[in-house]
């Protein structure tokens, strides 16, 4: 008996693999059985001589040892195979999952703000749940204005002198951004928003907004509607003309409604666009002075654009979905119509 027997001998278990039982009992009977190679150096151990015995014999036993476990591992290994076999046929083709598609709201949401990133706007995001302040009284909504109203806000303490409330529209991340950050700014902010509105085809209670700000030194009108031009060619096609109506929002000074020409029909008019050859997409407008005032920015030596559009009404456009309401549902054969789009 040598050393280099017993460490040939350990090597040799420890790779060996066994592809049935029966290899295990036949690697048991070769090693440990009553003529095995373990048995055998355990004869000669008996011979050699007393001073070499100690360190032999723990060679030995761990060489045991390791044979051991080796058997108890493959059999473990195999029974578990053989019984499972009872269970899994092996052979059966597997099981079909479902995989996953991207939402149509996510989808689109990537789709702008990919857009917007590439201008050069950064992704900001603020609390679904709010105070008053920033949804309303810093983006200088009056205290009487309707949009305070029960009818269309949900409180979450009515009663409490300072309500907390959920955010009706992102513009309130425009206060945040501001509150937190200097001039230059470029963010656009897309989020879920909430209204007390009678769930229908054409208004849900909860949907998604993205909200765009602009702050800088010298920040025209022209400035807006250039970022407004290049957002739609890019989202909607090359040939996309826009059209500003003048409108009214608390927070922008001058506001506007911008329309893009219509997409299914080039413009001509149908039942899409109501005959008009137009789309209402987005609210947008110069920031109102005493927005930038209420969050600490210096109206005198900076201005800014805003804008703010609703995913639902940009996915709908896309994809000519009548029903907002398929968009919460979660009905997989609508879900399942978006799998190729990336
Ligand atoms: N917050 C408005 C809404 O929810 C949308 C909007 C209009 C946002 C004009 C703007 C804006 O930033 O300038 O209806």
């Amino acid at each position: 008996m040598n050393k280099i027997d017993i460490e040939n001998l350990r090597k040799k278990i420890e790779e060996y693999k066994a592809e049935k039982l029966a290899d295990v009992e036949e690697l048991r009977v070769k090693l440990l059985g009553k003529k095995g190679e373990i048995t055998k150096l355990f004869e000669e151990f008996r011979e050699i001589l007393p001073e070499q015995k100690r360190e032999f014999g723990k060679h030995l036993n761990e060489l045991k040892t390791i044979a051991a476990e080796k058997i108890e591992q493959l059999r473990g290994e195999l029974v578990d195979f053989v019984e499972g076999g009872d269970k899994t046929d092996l052979t059966l083709p597997g099981d079909f999952h479902n995989l996953g598609t991207r939402h149509p709201i996510s989808i689109v949401r990537e789709e702008i703000l990919d857009i917007f990133s590439k201008f050069g706007y950064a992704v900001a995001e603020g609390p679904e749940i709010e105070d008053d302040w920033h949804v309303f009284t810093a983006l200088n909504f009056p205290p009487e204005h309707p949009a305070r109203d029960m009818q269309d806000t949900f409180f979450i303490n009515p009663d409490a002198s300072d309500p907390i409330i959920l955010r009706t529209h992102t513009s309130s991340v425009q206060v945040r951004t501001m509150e937190r950050q200097k001039p230059p700014i470029r963010v656009v902010c897309p989020g879920r928003v909430f209204r007390n509105e009678a769930i229908s085809a054409r208004a849900h209670c909860i949907f998604h907004q993205v909200e765009g700000l602009y702050i800088d030194k010298n920040v025209s009108f022209a400035d807006l509607k250039q970022a407004i031009l290049l957002f739609v060619q890019q989202m909607f096609g090359p040939d996309t003309k826009i059209r500003m109506r003048p409108s009214y929002f608390p927070f922008t000074e001058p506001s506007t409604e911008v329309d893009i020409s219509c997409n299914i029909c080039g413009g001509k008019g149908c039942n899409i666009c109501k005959g008009t050859g137009w789309l209402e997409i987005m609210g947008a407008g110069m920031v109102d002075p005493n927005v930038l005032e209420a969050s600490g920015i210096d109206s005198k030596e900076y201005s800014g654009f805003a804008f703010g559009m609703g995913i639902e009404r940009i996915a709908m456009l896309k994809w000519l979905v009548n029903d907002l309401r398929h968009y919460f549902e979660n009905d997989t054969r609508f879900l399942w119509q978006f799998h190729s789009v990336v």
